[in-house]
């Protein structure tokens, strides 16, 4: 029995489960956490790459796709001023090629006193449909203060504070009931479909299968920084974690 199985008393984790018939990834219809705006951050380094993984999106059966660059302070100094040239750019190379494929630009935001100070005094922010996608660090678990006042402020404001990649964050492995206390405080929470495949690792992929078994994800995103995301996402599809998400996905208004 492995270590979420001992974890949460289940007879079997789904990581040794079989693998299912390949999920028609339509059911999602839009993808919410990429990096597909050319040469911004670490994802697409320019328009063909860009075009690359976007075509197979398409062919994958996704609508649409909100791509999220990311905004960190000093690595990342990223502004909508910055990040609207070259993602108006891919939109119409997209409407060229995809007509029916709709892209929205959003951000990944690191929570930092930053974020915070931006939110707080009605800075430029990009939250289509009201969504603000936000990270933290994988090293270290964030100020507790400063995440809850983060989730307080972005509240007030009307924005939908939605938690990038929950499986991401080794340090609540053991916490996992992290996730339904922000849920219960109404964060959303996002995983990577990567995740499932394994690409992060088996611990990675434990925490993914368990908080998708425990409903507490309302989004999947594919977090494209390259091909080898959209590869993963295609080896995802026979995994019965992502197979319970897209039978959740059909009964919500989330996905
Ligand atoms: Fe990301």
């Amino acid at each position: 029995m492995g270590f979420w199985s001992r974890l949460f008393g289940k007879g079997e984790d789904q990581g040794s489960a079989p693998d299912r018939e390949p999920l028609d990834l339509s059911v999602f219809r839009y993808d919410f956490h990429s990096h597909l705006v050319p040469g911004v951050d670490d994802g697409a380094p320019d328009l063909a790459a860009s075009m690359e993984m976007i075509d197979a999106l398409v062919s994958l059966g996704y609508q649409g796709a909100v791509t999220t660059p990311h905004v960190m302070a000093d690595m990342y100094p990223n502004t909508p001023e910055t990040l609207l040239p070259p993602f108006e750019l891919l939109q119409q190379a997209v409407a060229q090629r995809h007509p029916h494929f709709s892209l929205a630009l959003g951000a990944e935001y690191f929570l930092d006193a930053n974020l915070l100070d931006t939110v707080q005094r009605d800075g430029a922010l990009l939250t289509p449909g009201g969504r603000l996608l936000f990270e933290l660090a994988f090293s270290a678990p964030p100020d507790a203060g400063l995440l809850q006042e983060f989730i307080f402020e972005a509240q007030v404001k009307g924005l939908q504070p939605v938690l990038a990649h929950i499986e991401r964050y080794p340090y609540w492995h053991e916490e996992l009931h992290r996730f339904e206390e922000l849920q219960e405080q109404g964060v959303w929470l996002q995983v990577n479909a990567a995740s499932l495949a394994g690409a992060y690792g088996p611990e990675i992929q434990g925490a993914a299968e368990t908080c998708i078994e425990k409903g507490w994800v309302q989004l999947l995103g594919t977090d494209a920084h390259g091909m080898r995301h959209i590869d993963a996402l295609n080896a995802a599809r026979v995994r019965p974690a992502l197979h319970t998400l897209a039978d959740q996905a059909k009964n919500s208004r989330l996905f």
